[in-house]
């Protein structure tokens, strides 16, 4: 039987992991769920997951919690700034425990891409690919969810507020990129295999359109400069740091950086990527 660990395990994307791992008839006893923090994996252990503690800043819990474990599911840490150290640590434990094959949540052409986001995954990408274990890169592109999450405030502003332009985005729901991520996991052919997963493009414009569909309010796209976009944030309360990052995002996505023409998510899939109003309907309607 193979063993499948999956980190972030209490994370939204680990969870999702694991879900599309049992719909796909993997056993729950074949299932490491590493977990940093063992209180919030309680549900899991429940549905028969084996939990163990993993924590990306402690190398020995790495190590126990990697022990047997064939198939990793290797799910980025959400520390930006810590993380190629924090990652190297979990490829360390992946090559010491035998693990036979690390799947890894990048990001759309980590390589090349100018997003603000793309050294910390190109370097862990490296990381990955110097340990000698083979792996399979899901270069995932951005949540929808990272929209949907904001319906509230797009509502009470009456528009969607953002810099992008009619910049195209590829972005799916995490659903679909767990699904692909459980295809690749218990699939053959995806060694050394490199994805750059997105869903069908939208522009900001056709998310607004999306949210006034579902919510049957008039909300329109309010397109504004980088700069007033982040006066917008600090007047919301953000820090500079944090800002002035998610500035960069903003005009990285702009530029292009969120789009992609592959159709790797659909053909792993099996199915076209959850369309954009549907996902706007389960975040009305959660
Ligand atoms: N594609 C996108 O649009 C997008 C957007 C945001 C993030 N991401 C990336 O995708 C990853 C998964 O997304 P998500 O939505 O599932 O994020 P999330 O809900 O924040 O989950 C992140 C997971 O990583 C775990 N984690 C963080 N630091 C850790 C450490 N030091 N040791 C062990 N585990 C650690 C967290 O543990 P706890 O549960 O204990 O907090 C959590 O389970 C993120 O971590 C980030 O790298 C992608």
């Amino acid at each position: 039987m193979t063993t499948y660990a999956v980190t972030g395990a209490t994370g939204e994307l680990g969870a999702l992991v694991i879900d599309a791992l049992l719909e796909r008839e993997i056993e729950a006893a074949a299932i490491v769920a590493v977990v940093r923090n063992t209180a919030k994996a309680a549900g899991l252990q429940e549905r028969g997951v084996t939990v163990r503690e993993g924590d990306y800043d402690k190398p020995e819990t790495l190590a126990s919690a990697l022990a047997g474990v064939d198939t990793l599911m290797f799910i980025s840490g959400s520390e930006v700034g810590q993380r190629v150290r924090q990652h190297g640590n979990v490829v360390e434990a992946a090559r010491a425990a035998g693990v036979q094959r690390i799947a890894y949540t990048s990001v759309l052409r980590a390589d090349t891409s100018d997003l603000a986001l793309a050294p910390e995954h190109k370097a862990t990408e490296a990381l990955i690919r110097e340990s000698g274990i083979p792996f399979t890169l899901l270069r995932n592109g951005w949540y929808i969810e990272n929209y949907t999450g904001q319906l509230g405030q797009y509502l009470q502003a009456g528009a969607v507020i953002g810099a992008a332009g009619d910049a195209r985005i590829a972005a799916a729901t995490r659903a679909d990129f767990a699904e692909a991520a459980a295809v690749v996991l218990t699939g053959e052919g995806h060694e050394n295999a490199v994805y750059e997963l997105g869903g069908t493009p939208f522009a900001m414009v056709e998310f607004a359109s999306a949210v006034s569909e579902v919510t049957s309010r008039s909300i329109g796209y309010r397109n504004v400069t980088l700069d007033e976009y982040k006066q917008g944030l600090l007047a919301a309360g953000l820090d500079e740091g944090m800002a002035g990052f998610l500035a960069a995002l903003e005009a990285n996505t702009a530029a292009g950086d969120l789009d992609t023409e592959s159709e790797d998510l659909a053909k792993l899939i099996g199915r076209p990527s959850t369309p954009l109003t549907e996902a706007v309907r389960a975040a009305h309607t959660a």
